[in-house]
């Protein structure tokens, strides 16, 4: 009898011990109030949180993610990218921290282009060039936003439309961007778009990641990998120059991983245009599909990031305009190359080089491009 009360008892206690295994397991999807914009507009926070505790936090301002909370190799869990903890922070100055950018990610020279025989002048923010959509891109207005748990997966969907002649850029645009964390640790982001008006368009995600955790030093022992064999050289403007130039025997050959470090400092004619890396990178691709563009490594926490991406071009950039002036999450002031970006593209001023894979996009036709961050670990090293 006595026996059997034990094994009763036993088995109640690892019935219920199991529950709380699998409430922790359980992945959310929350809303917050994220305070207001100087115009006095509301904005929303969005937090999607998986199974394994990964938590991604998306904004409206700007669609930006706020933070992305992953474990390392032991388990510790860090943010591993840079911004701030308020809606201010983003409004001040700060280069496009987690930020979509659009409607031209990257720059178009001398802020012109034609487009079936017409000039359009854009806003110019970057010298003579438009950069990032100009003064006001999609990085400072506010979209609509909401979250959502789709069969245990959450998603967060934000909208907005692009008023006919914003910055400069022909046609009313409507664009959708999704953010969805699985439980694979893969964060998938889709954009979709469509116009009444020809025009240009090449939308991308600016967060700039360091993977020992955002204010942890720099990421110059990182090791990355671009899966490329080609870039685009620049001129002093950081303007394509059109050569795709193979990458063999320069320091911009990524095809084994290398540390981001190991070569910066080089006496090389494009380190030195771009202050570091600042480059679009050519994917070696068959296909449109979905290719791995990158894949960055944190030896010392173990924490590995692959991007996937059906876009044929990624800006790799090493935060090389990061002066230590704006403070971030924490109060920890961000340092040059403190953070690497990764932002999945067509490659900067097409609308200018007929030869490049093209950006424009016709009433009728739809927009539509995903990138994949796919987190996962490796043994740490000791
Ligand atoms: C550009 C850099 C620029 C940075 C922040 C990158 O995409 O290539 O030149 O400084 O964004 O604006």
């Amino acid at each position: 009898m006595h026996l059997k009360i034990c094994a009763l008892v036993v088995f109640v206690a690892m019935f219920a011990g199991c529950k709380k295994a699998e409430q922790e397991r359980t992945s959310s999807v929350t809303t917050q109030d994220f305070g207001k914009t100087e115009k006095g507009e509301a904005l929303s926070l969005y937090t999607l949180k998986n199974r394994n505790g990964v938590e991604l936090s998306v904004t409206n301002y700007g669609a930006r993610v706020v933070a992305l909370k992953t474990p390392d190799a032991h388990g510790n869990v860090a943010d591993i990218t840079l911004g701030f903890e308020t809606a201010k922070g983003y409004e001040g100055a700060n280069p496009y921290f987690g930020a979509i950018v659009g409607r031209y990610g990257n720059r178009i020279a001398k802020g012109k282009f034609k487009l079936d025989g017409k000039e359009y002048t854009l806003a110019k923010n970057n010298g003579e060039n438009s950069l990032h959509g100009g003064l006001v891109g999609f990085d400072r207005v506010v979209w609509s936003g909401r979250a959502e748990d789709v069969g245990g997966v959450g998603k967060v969907t934000l909208t907005y439309t692009s008023k006919d002649g914003e910055e400069g850029y022909p046609g009313t645009l409507n664009v959708t961007v999704t953010y969805t964390l699985n439980n694979n640790d893969e964060i998938q982001i889709d954009y979709l778009a469509t116009t009444d008006k020809a025009t240009v368009l090449n939308l991308t995600n600016h967060t700039y990641f360091n993977l020992a955790g955002e204010g942890k030093g720099d990421i110059l022992n990182q090791l990355m990998q671009v899966n490329a064999d080609k870039f685009t050289p620049v001129d002093a403007g950081l303007i394509p120059t059109g050569e795709l130039k193979d990458v063999t025997g320069t320091p911009f050959d990524f095809r084994k991983p290398t540390a981001i470090g190991a070569r910066i400092n080089d006496k090389d004619e494009q380190l030195m245009l771009g202050k570091g890396y600042d480059h679009n990178y050519v994917l070696n691709r068959t296909g449109s599909g979905l290719v791995q563009a990158a894949r960055a490594e944190d030896a010392a926490s173990g924490r590995v990031l692959e991007v996937w991406t059906t876009e044929p071009g990624v800006q790799f950039y090493t935060g090389n305009f990061l002066d230590g002036t704006v403070a971030g999450k924490n109060g920890v002031h961000y340092a040059q190359r403190s953070a690497f970006c990764l932002e999945t593209q067509h490659y900067p001023d097409s609308p200018n080089h007929p030869d490049f894979p093209s950006t424009v996009l016709k009433p009728g036709e739809e927009y539509k491009t995903t990138t994949v961050w796919k987190l996962r670990t490796v043994q740490a090293a000791k």
